[in-house]
């Protein structure tokens, strides 16, 4: 089987299924990793303003000495700069602090109802249309605000990147990102952590010889998600990375999905303007 990390279509352009997420990674810890992470073979980095990584990101890339168009890069505008001109302003400073010329990705990190969302699509369309980043996303949108997005955007929404992971149901997200042809990216994929404790995905792992963890990033992978782990465990790094070389069978994916449970979000920081979709 081969080793490449498959790509996902995502609006006009193609996502690696595996990237390494940077939230709580900071200061050299943030360096080492994300180098860690380019060295083993991760070609997508996930960061966003709010993360206050950015710089410490674009000092490992630079580092690692790979040709920046080999990497997929993804930053996220916080939600106080979404009006028409403080988006342009923060994404260019975004770009300063990664020492890029573009991002790859760039996330409306939350729905946010103070800015009228046509007001912020046209911004982040403009940010595109400068060649500051090559796609456009949204995440956290809930089915109706990416529907809404979707409409609104003149160039396609990329992905929503949003919670997802065995102990939630995404059903009505994924099956409206599916009609408009908007890819999902799964953050928190391991549950933070509570996946590797699990004994449904650790009897699942024994008969691949995988840990729970590789377990869940093969199910999300084969889904067609895109999932993007953090560790702070250069080891982790290495075994988030190696689920490239087994496959799950449908039982053991139906087993898997059937660990949703009603509440199992983690993170719940939705603006009460807007409702989670019910499953
Ligand atoms: N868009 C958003 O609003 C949003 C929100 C949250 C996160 N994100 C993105 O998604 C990324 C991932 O989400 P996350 O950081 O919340 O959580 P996660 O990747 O689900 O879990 C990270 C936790 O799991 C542990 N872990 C890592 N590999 C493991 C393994 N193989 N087995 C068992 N435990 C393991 C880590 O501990 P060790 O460090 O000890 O390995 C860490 O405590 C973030 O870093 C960020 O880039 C986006």
């Amino acid at each position: 089987m081969s080793k490449l990390v498959p790509a996902v279509r995502s609006g006009d352009v193609l996502i690696p299924a595996l990237g390494f997420g940077t939230w709580q990674l900071e200061n050299e810890a943030a360096v080492t990793l994300v180098e860690k992470a380019l060295e083993v073979g991760y070609r997508h980095i996930d960061t966003a303003q709010i993360y206050g990584n950015e710089r410490e990101v674009g000092r490992a890339i630079k580092a690692s000495g790979i040709k920046r168009d080999e990497i997929f890069l993804t930053t996220k505008v916080w939600i106080d700069k979404f009006a028409d001109g403080d988006l342009q302003r923060s994404t260019e400073k975004s770009l300063e602090r990664l020492g890029v010329d573009h991002v790859d990705l760039l996330l409306l990190h939350w729905p946010k109802p103070e800015v009228p969302l046509v007001e912020t699509l046209k911004a982040l369309n403009e940010v595109r249309s400068r060649g500051w980043t090559r796609a456009i996303g949204v995440s956290n949108f809930p089915a109706a605000q990416l529907e809404e997005a979707a409409k609104l955007s003149e160039a396609p929404i990329a992905t929503d990147q949003v919670e997802y992971h065995p102990y939630l149901s995404l059903k009505t997200l994924k099956a409206k990102a599916e009609a408009l042809g908007v890819s999902i990216t799964a953050w928190s994929p391991l549950a933070q952590g509570k996946v590797g404790q699990d004994l449904t995905l650790i009897e699942i792992g024994r008969a691949h010889g995988k840990t729970p963890g590789q377990v869940t990033l093969r199910w999300l992978i084969q889904q067609g998600v895109i999932a993007i782990p953090r560790t702070s465990n250069p080891k982790r790094v290495e075994e988030n990375f190696d689920i490239l070389d087994f496959a799950l069978t449908d039982d053991e994916m139906t087993r898997i999905h059937g660990l949703a449970q009603p509440d199992g979000r983690l993170g719940d920081w939705l603006d009460k303007a807007y409702a989670w979709d019910a499953e």
